[in-house]
């Protein structure tokens, strides 16, 4: 009889009878949606008796929350299964089962190709069906293999446990809030409307919910998380149309909420209200994550972006103007299929003309069923690799520009967690910038007056202001 059974079927009567704990590892590939999926999945298994583990091995439920926005990164979980199947053959000779399951954006996408190609997992299922994983799980251990990729006509959120507060407390004083789901905008590099399917708002009073319970643990700075974020729309409780601007005024008004942030935004959903939350809310954090990914008027209307890069930097000046002292940060592709030296050089001035404080830029990476995969003039590796490497050189220069820029200035510091030297903790600037600072642990979640002393290559350091 396995130990799932025993604990299915056994009412323990003493304390001797009390069944082992079972134990997940989940494992998290990919972008912040994966992290917040990824704590929900671990709330939802706690409610069926599931601890988190950090050591693989002593797992019984080992889930992978993958990642499929470049060929690399779907790669990681074949590599990663390998390993297990190994593991759990290991833990079978020991009599000990260990159940493997894949969730996130491969799942999705190539639910039925994991299941052939590796015969040990046990459990396949998209993002938007992690409400039915008890459920999922009940049929694994009646000796299903489970393939979970329908979406789901019912709302999963409704039926996913919200933050539980002791684990809430635990994961810290930052949390992440997902209020919008998908994408409609089908850029041609990319899987994302594939993955997540189309464009979904959380309703308002839901994320006000979750929003007071995250504040009510202990959170100090709530990230609201979408694959366009500032698409999100609802019907606030005036019974107007809401966008992200309405709905940051409402939480900004929840009593020890401090700071709130939200990525990612795509520039055409950039509002009137939202760039004027910017100027109006203290709690906003001058931070902006908003890619262009090219400088290249011919290559953006090839990725379907629908935007120039002029009306690009108009919207960045307007932005500027209602938050002078707003930090940008951006994502770039090179070497799009059709992209010449010259569009690159587009790309590099425009880094010039922006000023980021913090970009991630990528090798376009094929990918299987998106529209750009069957363009024509794909770019060499070794071309998009030299691209690669001056467009990084260049936004390092700038984001080191940027660090040296905040020396000597005094600023807000959220106190997140231990540094690395005993007797400092490390915080987080309005910038999103690590910062050291000496202070006590019984500070953390505090919000400091610091000055920036100094520049280091990941993060600043920092003097408390009496
Ligand atoms: N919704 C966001 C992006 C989400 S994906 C937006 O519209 O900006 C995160 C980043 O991954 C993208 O901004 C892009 O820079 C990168 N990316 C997506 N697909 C890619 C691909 N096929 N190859 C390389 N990078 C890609
Ligand atoms: Fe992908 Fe474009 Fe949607 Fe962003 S907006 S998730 S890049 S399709
Ligand atoms: Fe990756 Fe899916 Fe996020 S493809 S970037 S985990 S939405």
């Amino acid at each position: 009889m396995t130990q799932e059974i025993a604990i299915l079927s056994a009412k323990p009567e003493t304390a001797a009878e009390i069944p082992p704990v079972r134990k997940v590892f989940v494992k998290t590939y990919g972008c912040q949606m994966n992290v917040y999926d990824s704590d929900r999945m671990t709330d939802a298994l706690a409610k069926d008796g599931y601890v988190s583990t950090d050591v693989m091995e002593d797992a019984d439920l080992v889930l992978l929350n993958t990642c499929h926005i470049r060929e690399k990164a779907a790669e990681k979980v074949y590599s990663a299964l390998g390993r297990l199947r190994d593991l759990k053959k290991k833990k079978a000779g020991e009599g000990r089962e260990m159940m493997i399951g894949v969730a996130g954006c491969v799942a999705q996408a190539e639910g039925d190709e994991i299941l052939r190609r590796a015969p040990a997992v046990d459990l396949v299922i998209g993002p938007q069906t992690y409400h039915r994983l008890p459920d999922a799980l009940k049929r694994v251990r009646r000796g299903e293999r489970v393939l979970e990729t329908d979406y789901a006509i019912e709302d999963k959120f409704e039926h996913l446990p919200s933050p539980d507060k002791a684990k809430t407390r635990a994961r810290g004083v930052t949390a992440f809030l997902t209020v919008q789901e998908g994408c409609d905008k089908f850029c041609t590099f990319c899987v994302v409307p594939y993955t997540r399917g189309s464009e979904v708002s959380r309703p308002v009073a839901q994320i006000m919910a979750e929003a007071s319970k995250l504040v009510e643990a202990g959170v100090r700075e709530i990230t609201l998380l979408g694959q366009n974020v500032n698409a999100w729309h609802g019907v606030g409780a005036d019974g107007a149309e809401w966008g992200l601007g309405e709905l940051l005024h409402r939480l900004a008004e929840i009593d020890g909420l401090a700071r709130l942030r939200y990525t990612t935004s795509h520039p055409r959903d950039m509002d009137a209200t939202l760039i004027e939350a910017h100027r109006d809310l203290p709690q906003l954090m001058p931070y902006l994550h908003l890619p262009i990914q090219s400088g290249s008027d011919r290559i953006l209307k090839a990725m379907n972006r629908r935007h120039t890069t002029a009306e690009y930097i108009a919207l960045v000046e307007r932005i500027k103007a209602a938050r002078p002292d707003i930090a940008m940060s951006g994502d770039f592709i090179v070497g799009f299929p059709g992209e010449t030296d010259e569009d690159f050089e587009d790309t590099m001035r425009l880094v010039e003309t922006i000023g980021y404080a913090q970009a991630f830029s990528f090798k376009y990476s094929t990918r299987p069923g998106t529209p750009g995969a069957d363009l024509d003039g794909q770019v060499p590796e070794d071309v998009k690799a030299k691209r690669l490497e001056r467009l990084q050189d260049l936004l390092l220069s700038q984001q080191r520009a940027f660090a040296e820029a905040c020396i000597g200035r005094e600023i807000d510091l959220l106190l997140e967690k231990p540094g690395r030297m005993s007797g400092q903790l490390i915080g987080r600037s309005p910038w999103l910038q690590s910062v050291n600072v000496d202070a006590k642990a019984s500070q953390i979640g505090d919000i400091i007056k610091v000055r920036i002393t100094g520049a280091g290559p990941n993060s600043l350091f920092a003097e408390t202001i009496s």
